[in-house]
């Protein structure tokens, strides 16, 4: 995975409407929120897009720039912000192994299209809710299991297995989040249609910003064929994309 996302990083921002939309979303849910004391970092950075929103649109972080952690050097070398004036803090890191120690009693952390990469998204999140100081903030967007209807539609047509990346149920995101003790400020569950000339420029898409590879194992030439035959053209690459903001109990 980490080597799909290498060889696609010089085209990740040019490809990447659908995430840079989103961030700037979840950025002006943040204008003029409070924020505490503590370490602020961006978990599954890439190249920023994230990080460079919330600079843009939430004041309070020009004294505590987020860090900025992921496993894929060349897209965290990527971001213009770290050779600004005041470069951002980065951190080469697996997420998988969980949060690093100086991201103890977090006033923000921030992860847009990351969470779902992971082993076992639930029980990450669940860590870093843990991670959060009283009164800090999670901020949050992560495609979910309604994604890619399409795509696993023509694969049942086809009889051939859909080796879409399997996504968590964002109802299963939101329970973990709320059995850690945080409170849903703002929430959404988003969907997305781009429109594709076929399936083969669906699946051209997802390669293009690193996003291609899957745990399952590669279909046959001939299941290629079969599911290319099946696929309406002009195709949709849909996604559903849960975004959250939620608050650790200040009083806590
Ligand atoms: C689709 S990109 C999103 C990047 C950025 N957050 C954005 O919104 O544009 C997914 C990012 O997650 C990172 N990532 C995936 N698995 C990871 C892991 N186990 N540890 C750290 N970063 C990971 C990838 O390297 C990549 O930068």
């Amino acid at each position: 995975m980490r080597a799909g996302f290498a060889r696609q990083a010089a085209h990740y921002d040019s490809q990447a409407r659908l995430q840079q939309a989103v961030a700037w979303r979840l950025a002006r849910w943040c204008r003029d929120l409070p924020l505490t004391a503590g370490p602020v970092a961006d978990l599954g950075s890439g190249s920023g897009l994230l990080s460079r929103a919330l600079l843009r649109h939430w004041s309070a972080l020009a004294d505590q720039p987020p860090l900025q952690l992921d496993h894929c050097p060349s897209l965290l070398a990527l971001n213009p912000l770290l050779v600004s004036a005041a470069p951002l803090p980065q951190r080469l890191w697996d997420l998988n192994d969980g949060l690093p120690i100086e991201l103890a009693q977090a006033a923000l952390l921030a992860s847009s299209f990351a969470l779902h990469w992971l082993d076992d998204p639930v029980s990450q999140l669940e860590s870093w809710c843990d991670r959060l100081a009283p009164g800090g903030w999670l901020l949050l967007a992560v495609p979910t299991a309604g994604s890619f209807c399409q795509w696993r539609q023509v694969a049942a047509a086809a009889a051939v297995p859909c080796t879409a990346l399997a996504l968590p149920e964002a109802a299963a995101l939101l329970a973990a989040s709320a059995a850690r003790g945080l409170r849903p400020q703002r929430q959404a569950l988003l969907r997305f249609s781009q429109a594709m000339p076929d399936g083969l420029a669906c699946l051209r898409q997802l390669k293009a910003i690193g996003a291609g590879t899957s745990r399952q194992p590669r279909l046959s030439p001939g299941q290629w064929r079969r599911l290319r035959s099946h696929w309406p053209s002009p195709a949709c690459l849909d996604w559903e994309i849960l975004l959250l903001l939620a608050q650790r109990d200040p009083c806590v």
